[in-house]
């Protein structure tokens, strides 16, 4: 067991506080888990009672190691019972700022000083739930992604003010968790994952808009073609377009016209309530499962547009310091289930291949997000074009 850390609360036991407090029990860790109400947190312990008998069926763990990694955790409404004595607490509630900063302000008071707090944020900033409490350099965003039992990926992301030791226990953490850690070394909107994956929604929102192809058909090409496993309006919907029209907001505020979201396909579908398949309805109609994504509409869209301004972020993530290409590679990958990372697809067909594009379709539709980043004309400038010359995005 991490030596360092071996006491873990977790506040908030909704979808993913959950999740996150079972994955620590079968490590062996004592777990204490809040919520405001003893309704929540019961229904909270059953979902976890549940999901270990799925994996005691699957045969990935024994009956008495589920039974002994239900009894690890402990359900209080009590702040101070939960985390007053232990060396990590992870602050999973929903994700709105001043909630969260009380929250962390609450239990910075209550625990003691070497304790390190985490939040699981999609994407507020952890330097201003730092700033909340006086150890701003012992808060750190570690973001899981759903559902945590489940999903390899976690985001661990450095605010102003997290200190390097903090980081690096965080990471080492994840890594004994068996889960696969990847570093946003700066606190910005969207860290890796969410920010590609809003620069390739967007791409696809605007061409449908343009009327260029139909959902469907841009669906086809993104599964089929590109080998992803969902189409970005179908994932959208997976995800509920509630939270992608709020990221989508985050984003562009972060970012300006690079982000300009295309509010006449969202919005009209979040003030109808038609949020995805939570709902039922959103882009696709959910009643009755998921939509069939026609393969014979393929033709309608080129997946390689989705890759040109994923890459372009990608390029900018690297250009800003924010993260390694071999960290968002792992992040798409693993966090979104791509068949290769954004870096290593542009590695292997060409930065001046891709730049060109770029460039076409930034004089076509004179939209931000297919204008360059500097970094690419950089790299093509030096005739670090890829793999076939050893070096692009990578050094080989
Ligand atoms: N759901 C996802 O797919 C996902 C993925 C990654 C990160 N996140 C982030 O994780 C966080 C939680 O998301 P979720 O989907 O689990 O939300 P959720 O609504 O399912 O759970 C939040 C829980 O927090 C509880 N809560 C509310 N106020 C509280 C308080 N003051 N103290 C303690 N508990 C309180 C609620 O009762 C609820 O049980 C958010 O920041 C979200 O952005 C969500």
């Amino acid at each position: 067991m991490n030596v360092e850390i071996r006491s873990i609360a977790v506040i908030g036991a909704g979808a993913m506080g959950h999740g996150i407090a079972q994955v620590f029990s079968m490590k062996g860790y004592r777990v204490n888990i809040v919520d405001v109400s003893d309704e929540i947190l019961k229904k909270a312990l059953q979902n976890i009672e549940w999901s270990l008998s799925k994996f005691v069926e699957k045969k990935r763990i024994g009956r008495e190691d589920a039974e002994a990694a239900l009894a690890r955790i402990k359900a209080t409404t009590s702040y101070e019972e939960a985390v007053r004595d232990v060396d990590l607490v992870i602050e999973a509630a929903p994700e709105n700022l001043e909630l969260k900063k009380k929250i962390f302000s609450t239990v910075d008071r209550l625990s003691k000083p070497h304790t390190i707090l985490a939040s699981n944020t999609s994407t507020l900033s952890i330097t201003e739930m730092g700033r909340a409490t006086s150890r701003p350099d012992k808060v750190i965003g570690m973001h899981w992604f759903n559902p945590p039992q489940i999903m390899q990926l976690i985001e661990v992301v450095k605010g102003e003010d997290t200190s390097d030791e903090t980081l690096s226990k965080i990471v080492e953490l994840s890594r004994f968790l068996g889960k696969t850690p990847i570093v946003c070394k700066k606190d910005v909107r969207g860290f890796i994952v969410n920010r590609i994956l809003g620069a390739v929604f967007n791409e696809a929102y605007w061409t449908y808009y343009r009327g260029e192809a139909s959902k469907e058909g841009i669906d086809s090409s993104v599964k089929y073609a590109g080998g992803f496993p969902m189409g970005w309006f179908e994932l959208s919907d997976y995800v509920g377009l509630d939270i992608v029209y709020e990221v989508g907001r985050v984003l562009y505020e972060a970012y300006g016209e690079r982000f300009k979201p295309c509010l006449e396909v969202i919005e009209p579908l979040v003030n109808q309530k038609k949020l995805g398949q939570k709902t039922g309805l959103g882009f696709y109609d959910w009643m009755k499962g998921r939509p069939r994504i026609p393969f014979e509409l393929s033709d309608e869209y080129d997946v390689e547009r989705s890759w040109m301004v994923a890459v372009n972020e990608a390029a900018w993530l690297v250009y800003e310091n924010v993260a390694e290409p071999h960290d968002i590679d792992t992040g798409m990958k693993l966090g979104a289930g791509w068949p290769q990372g954004p870096c290593e697809y542009a590695d292997r067909k060409g930065l001046d291949i891709i730049l060109n594009n770029l460039i076409k379709l930034y004089e076509k539709h004179r939209m931000e997000m297919y204008n360059p980043c500097p970094l690419l004309k950089e790299y093509v400038d030096r005739k670090w074009i890829g793999r076939i010359v050893g070096r692009g995005f990578y050094n080989y």
